[in-house]
């Protein structure tokens, strides 16, 4: 059966992030319902409203990846208490230029992970505001808040803790839900 694109975002450029070890072990773990594809944001140029008129090679490549996605998965970390500062750069290249929104109408996942206790919560709502306010996306209500702990992830990337592994299990069966209501046509086209 055809799966849904799922467009993964992490908001880390960070080699060891642990963000991208959670967005992998998501991605695993989704595997049945989701094609994931890991969107590259760390060679996106500093956002200059001057380079508009001409957008830069990567630039054009994410956005055409976003817009190629049937749902987009955010997982992101806190930086000083919001959405760390390259994520949000990616996030204006793709609502731009004016007119050329490519996040609009997407439906759209947030979670995140900090060694924190509150496992980047602040981040994950400044982000939704962000998402669904500002840029018109569909989101899955709910909270994912996951505090990585040293045994959250075995060595394969597979979640240790049958709860936790319950908790995002149904979080990514409610985000499949919510991605067919918007792509209905891709898994029924391919039955
Ligand atoms: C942090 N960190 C952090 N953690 C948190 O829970 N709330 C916060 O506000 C911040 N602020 C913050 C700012 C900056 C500039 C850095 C570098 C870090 C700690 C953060 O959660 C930790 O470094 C994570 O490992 C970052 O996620 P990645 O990059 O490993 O995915």
């Amino acid at each position: 059966m055809a799966k849904y694109k799922l467009g993964i975002v992490v908001g880390s450029n960070r080699r060891e992030s642990l963000n991208r070890k959670l967005a992998e072990a998501l991605a695993k773990l989704g595997a049945d319902k989701f094609d994931a594809k890991f969107l590259k944001i760390d060679d996106l140029p500093l956002y200059n409203q001057d380079d508009e008129g001409n957008l830069p090679a990567s630039v054009r490549r994410f956005k055409a990846e976003v817009e190629a996605s049937d749902g987009l998965l955010f997982v992101t970390p806190e930086h000083s208490r919001s959405v760390p500062a390259v994520l949000k750069n990616a996030i204006d290249w793709g609502a731009r230029p004016w007119g050329k929104n490519s996040w609009a109408g997407k439906p759209a996942a947030v979670t995140g992970t900090s060694p924190g206790a509150i496992g980047a919560a602040l981040a994950q709502q400044h982000l939704r505001q962000v998402l669904g306010s500002s840029l018109g996306m569909h989101l899955l209500g709910g909270e994912a808040y996951i505090s990585f702990k040293p045994d959250l992830l075995d060595a394969g990337g597979n979640f240790t803790d049958d709860t936790t592994k319950g908790f995002v299990s149904a979080y990514l069966d409610q985000f499949a839900t919510l991605v067919a209501r918007f792509a209905p046509a891709r898994p029924a086209a391919a039955a």
